[in-house]
């Protein structure tokens, strides 16, 4: 549908609901990670790229103490007070509303307002859907409550309202990247000190494949905090801040001391953050082959080290490894938590059509399900529109006051 058909329909709605045109609307993309998985609440590195797929959220100021959400994704509607204190509640997607607007409260006043939520990015899908709404939700918040953040603050504020209102103990890289990413380039980010370095990927030859297998596994809420708490008991056994600090050369001694469950935890972690740089490396150089290599590496290691990953997801790769690079697929991987969702491939742009119908018609045969698959490339983060009067156009607000703190690709930073 595309962003600008998006925001007019979630307009239009915010003017049939509540009986004026809205003074804003926000969008936020999703995001697809192309390596770099379960590294970023281990302060590690992540290569993610937001994806052509925005949730939005047509907003304005009510006269009274009330919020009142309508989102046409869920077709339903949520009204809870705005004064705190904030609560969880029903329906559960206001929940990451009610997380960011917490957040807020933090920092000033809230007052009541309207919204229309409207989204693109599938549902469930390892596409960072939540983070687009928590995203979406803070900016409209900024500009309705004259409260602008740093992009670092409104990353933490995001990912604080996952953890505390969607119980979800995430990293930082969905949240981030909804804010942070570039039109044109994946990002490549450091969990540790939250540095960005943006990595080209704009060549019209290479296409970003999202291949959703329609698979999603009850046990992922629960095996994800696991994993998460997992590392940090192997962190402090090895007495480390964090298992960024473990280097490749020290996993040998890491065995001698832990169990081997937690090891090959370990090991996914520690292989995961040099996979991650070499590959942002061989994409900034249009090493395909190499990047793909990686990926499919990737996939591997979470698949048996980490095990994150599922029969669906593995075929998915298979079916993607046999085409290979003749048949225009340089790499594949699970992408997202995992426990099903999507895989992302990174494929040749002319092959695409041909990869999608072999994809489709094997995962079907093998697995008899269906896979939804689409191309996206690496989209904007994180935007605000206003209209002056009811009657003109939105148009897109300058970029907060301050500088994206995404190092410009001329200074090589960790790529050096
Ligand atoms: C989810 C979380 C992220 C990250 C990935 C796994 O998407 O929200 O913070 O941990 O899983 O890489």
């Amino acid at each position: 549908m595309g962003l600008e058909l998006l925001t007019d329909r979630a307009a239009e709605l915010f003017e049939k609901c509540f009986g004026h045109a809205p003074r804003w609307v926000a969008a936020a993309p999703g995001r697809v990670n192309l390596i770099g998985e379960h590294t970023d609440y281990n302060h590690g590195f992540v290569l993610p790229m937001a994806i052509d797929r925005y949730t939005v959220a047509a907003g304005d100021r009510a006269s009274g103490s009330g919020i009142t959400l309508h989102s046409l994704t869920a077709g339903e509607t949520a009204s809870f007070p705005a004064r705190p204190p904030m609560r969880r509640g029903a329906p559960a997607w206001s929940n990451y509303v009610r997380g960011v607007v917490h957040g807020f409260q933090q920092r000033g006043k809230i007052g009541g307002f309207n919204a229309v939520i409207d989204s693109e990015i599938p549902l469930c899908g390892g596409l960072a859907g939540s983070a687009a709404l928590e995203v979406a939700t803070a900016t409209l918040l900024e500009a309705m409550m004259r409260l602008p953040l740093e992009p670092q603050a409104k990353a933490e504020l995001c990912q604080r309202a996952e953890h505390d209102f969607a119980g979800v103990p995430c990293g930082i890289m969905d949240q981030f990247t909804a804010i942070l990413a570039q039109e044109g380039h994946a990002l490549l980010l450091d969990c540790r000190d939250c540095g960005a370095t943006p990595v080209r990927l704009s060549d019209p030859s290479v296409t970003v494949l999202i291949i959703n297998t329609n698979v999603r596994h009850r046990l992922a809420g629960g095996e994800y905090a696991r994993r998460r708490a997992q590392c940090e008991a192997a962190a402090r056994a090895l007495g480390v801040a964090s298992l960024r600090e473990v280097r490749f050369a020290d996993l040998d001694a890491a065995h001698e001391r832990l169990d081997p469950v937690t090891f090959r935890r370990v090991r996914h972690v520690v292989t995961e953050n040099d996979r991650t740089l070499l590959a942002a490396r061989a994409l900034q150089a249009r090493q395909w082959e190499m990047a793909g290599q990686l990926m499919y590496q990737s996939h591997a290691s979470l698949r048996e080290d980490y095990e994150v990953s599922c029969a669906e997801l593995d075929v998915v790769v298979e079916i993607a490894q046999k085409l290979g690079t003749g048949g225009g697929v340089w790499g594949c991987r699970m992408t997202g938590a995992g426990f099903g969702g999507c895989a992302v491939g990174l494929v040749r742009t002319e092959a695409v059509k041909t990869i999608r119908r072999e994809i489709e018609e094997q995962f079907e045969r093998r697995t008899g399900g269906h896979a939804a698959i689409f191309s996206t490339r690496p989209a904007a983060g994180a935007r605000l529109y206003s209209r002056r009067a009811p009657n003109l156009a939105f148009e897109l607000c300058p970029s907060a006051p301050w500088p994206n703190p995404a190092r410009p690709e001329s200074e090589p930073g960790v790529l050096g």
